[in-house]
């Protein structure tokens, strides 16, 4: 198997568009690929006059080293496209070319092939499963944060914890479940609310498990280190202070409260493992990449596991609506919990 030039990935990829590289005229966004060094850069670049200044905004899309073979043919990307979606239900439009070959690029380099023509050949003759695990889990979207979307924070800890509160207050038992964790930022900073807010924590019992499908991503968020840009990212000072230890570059989130979340592998679209009846579900951020078909399936699974008078948050841009009707929403100051129907107060 022909070996890649090591020394290509070691290369610092670069991290601005090279907007001087690009003629911009009139006003408007468009993509624009251009050459910088060994790079061939892609980038979204908006430009136009706001109050009385030129703006100039743009977002590196993808950057391909050009001393790799790294580009994918039409029937390598159909290839891909199909085995992802069998996998995952991520869907790969055409023309999301660029996202197959910015992702699986650096995969193909770090598993040893030299283009990703060698890489899809491999997967084609000899299905190894590693190979395949590993392609579907770098086509997946892991964008996170800390406290995402802060307004469902600010709900969970001014309506929906109060709520449960009262509501399992004769068996002090709650159970979350947290769908698709990620790196841990989302499961994390619940539990440091939970912390925060529920002053006698200890004397309850909480069952709080998250999952992905994403192996890599389960190795780290049971280590739960992050790095100083994911750090800077939504997590207040106070939290950070109190809760993060510093070792090296990184910040390691206190055993307190890694012990609060059992992370798990699930893949949302097979069958689920037993899960106890959950009092919220948090599957954020995850069904905005799926099908449709399988949007409406992972619904119908949610509802039985739901308890009757449990709570499902979603990601800011997805909903229950269209898709399942046996949920209902339910909107306070900026965000959105949905519920079950036939709820039993
Ligand atoms: C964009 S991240 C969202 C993370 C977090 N929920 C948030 O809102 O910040 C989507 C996560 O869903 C996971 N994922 C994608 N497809 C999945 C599937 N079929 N089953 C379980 N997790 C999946 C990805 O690995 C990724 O970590």
């Amino acid at each position: 198997m022909p070996r890649a030039d090591r020394s290509s990935y070691r290369m610092r990829r670069p991290r601005s568009c090279g907007e001087c590289l690009a003629t911009l005229s009139g006003e408007g966004s468009r993509t624009v690929s251009f050459r910088s060094k060994n790079w061939v850069l892609k980038s979204q670049i908006g430009f136009g006059a706001k109050d009385s200044k030129y703006i100039h905004r743009c977002r590196l899309k993808y950057a391909v080293d050009i001393r790799t073979n790294m580009a994918i043919t039409k029937g390598d990307f159909n290839y891909i496209r199909d085995l992802v979606r069998e996998r995952s239900a991520l869907v790969l439009e055409p023309g999301k070319e660029y996202l197959v070959e910015s992702r699986l690029g650096p995969l193909a380099t770090k598993e040893g092939f030299s283009s990703l023509r060698h890489m899809v050949e491999s997967l084609r003759s000899s299905p190894s499963n590693e190979l395949r695990r590993k392609v579907v889990e770098a086509m997946a979207t892991n964008e996170t944060s800390f406290f995402r979307e802060i307004r469902t924070f600010e709900m969970f800890k001014k309506t929906i914890l109060p709520e449960l509160l009262t509501l399992r207050r004769s068996d002090r038992s709650l159970n979350l479940w947290c769908a698709a964790s990620s790196g841990g930022q989302e499961p994390y900073s619940f539990a440091m609310l939970l912390r925060e807010h529920l002053p006698s924590l200890g004397s309850w019992n909480i069952k709080f498990i998250a999952s992905d499908i994403s192996q890599e991503m389960l190795v780290r968020a049971r280590a739960g280190r992050f790095n100083q840009v994911e750090i800077n990212r939504g997590l207040p000072a106070n939290l950070l202070v109190k809760y993060f230890e510093k070792h090296g570059a990184t910040w390691q989130i206190s055993q307190d409260i890694r012990c609060m979340v059992e992370f798990r592998e699930i893949n949302l679209i097979h069958g689920w493992p037993f899960l106890p009846v959950m009092d919220v579900i948090f599957m954020r951020n995850v069904m905005i990449y799926l099908d449709l078909e399988m949007k409406k399936s992972i619904l119908r699974k949610t509802s039985r596991l739901l308890s009757p008078d449990g709570y499902l948050l979603l990601g800011g841009s997805e909903t229950t609506t269209n898709l399942d009707d046996s949920f209902e929403s339910v909107s306070l100051d900026g965000a959105t919990y949905f519920r079950l129907k036939k709820r039993i107060t």
